[in-house]
């Protein structure tokens, strides 16, 4: 048995080994690099264009890309990270699912003398040199403009009170705190606005429908006046939900979206969502830029946040700007 485990572990190494080329050195490219990707998982389709930046940055900047998807389970990228510090890759990337529990590998790492990017996600330590920089969204800025466009909506609406259910994505996840914490700071001292629940979908269409019929079920339609989703993929299964029992979306309930992909823009445009909040899953290139830097010896360190806004009903949607991706 031990050797049957032992002969499908050397594989999996050697399959891993293979779909990871090291590039030939050459002027453009200095040295044969390999980044070592943990992508956690594939819950939406921010994930997979977030995927398929990090795959496409990696092959224009000539580098190897050994990645490994963690489907959501902290555990495998713990194991994808350790995998990683045994291969001795250049440069380790993780997008970490949650924000704690990650000192320990981390650790490992960097006794391995392997730098660490985060990207898309942040984590919580005491020890700020286990991560040499962060790549991704400013969640917080994201939650705030949700909140900012629910102000306004309330004053259009001359509302004198609405009663909110959010939709949050993974629990203890960056994005889900940000989002969250970003939202309330703007809404929660307006007497105009009640949370009356919040649940978590786990950034899946799935969950985001289940979340959806559960909310109905607790508080019925006239119960509920926005819906905040910290995720396209969460709305868009509200959106099923809503439109099956004929109830309206973004008219007998206001909806208020994070992501801005295709699908959700194009709800937008039909009015079947009033906000799309901006999140790109573009983060490819500027992780790559990072690792030439570090990889010619540069000081890396810091926060990059990408540029990013929001797409609302009281704008020109038919500007061509507005698209999704
Ligand atoms: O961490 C970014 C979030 O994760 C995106 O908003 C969501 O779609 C994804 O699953």
């Amino acid at each position: 048995m031990k050797r049957i485990i032992c002969v499908a572990a050397s594989m999996l190494l050697c399959m891993m080994l293979a779909s990871c080329s090291r590039q030939p050195e050459t002027e453009n490219n200095p040295g044969s690099v390999v980044v070592g990707f943990s992508q956690l998982g594939a819950e939406s389709s921010w994930r997979i264009a977030n995927t398929a930046s990090m795959e496409d940055a990696a092959k224009d900047a000539g580098f190897g890309l050994m990645m490994e998807n963690a489907n959501q389970k902290q555990e495998k990228q713990i194991d994808a990270i350790r995998s990683f510090i045994a291969y001795q890759v250049d440069v380790i990337v993780f997008s970490p699912i949650v924000e704690n529990g990650w000192d320990n590998v981390l650790h490992e790492a960097k006794k391995a003398g392997i730098p660490v990017i985060l990207m898309d996600r942040m984590i919580e330590t005491e020890e700020k040199d286990l991560y040499t920089a962060y790549v991704g969204a400013d969640f917080y800025a994201e939650g705030r403009r949700a909140g900012e466009f629910l102000l306004q909506k309330a004053d259009a609406m001359k509302a004198e009170h609405l009663n909110i259910a959010e939709i949050s994505g993974t629990i203890d996840s960056t994005p889900m705190r940000e989002r969250q914490r970003g939202f309330m700071d703007v809404i929660g001292g307006d007497p105009r606005f009640t949370v009356i629940d919040s649940i978590s979908g786990d950034f899946l269409r799935s969950k985001g429908e289940e979340c959806a019929r559960q909310l109905l079920d607790q508080y019925g339609v006239g119960g509920i006046d926005v819906i905040y989703s910290h995720n396209d993929s969460m709305t868009l299964g509200v959106l099923d939900v809503l439109e099956k029992q004929d109830i309206k979306p973004g008219k007998d309930i206001v909806l208020i979206t994070v992501d801005g992909e295709k699908e959700a823009v194009d709800a937008l445009k039909a009015g079947k969502v009033n906000c799309v909040v901006q999140c790109t899953p573009n983060l490819g290139k500027a992780v790559m830029e990072l690792v030439k830097k570090l990889k010619s010896g540069e000081h890396v360190a810091g926060t990059y946040h990408p540029e990013e806004g929001m797409f609302t009903e009281f704008d020109d949607l038919s500007n061509p700007a507005v698209e999704g991706f």
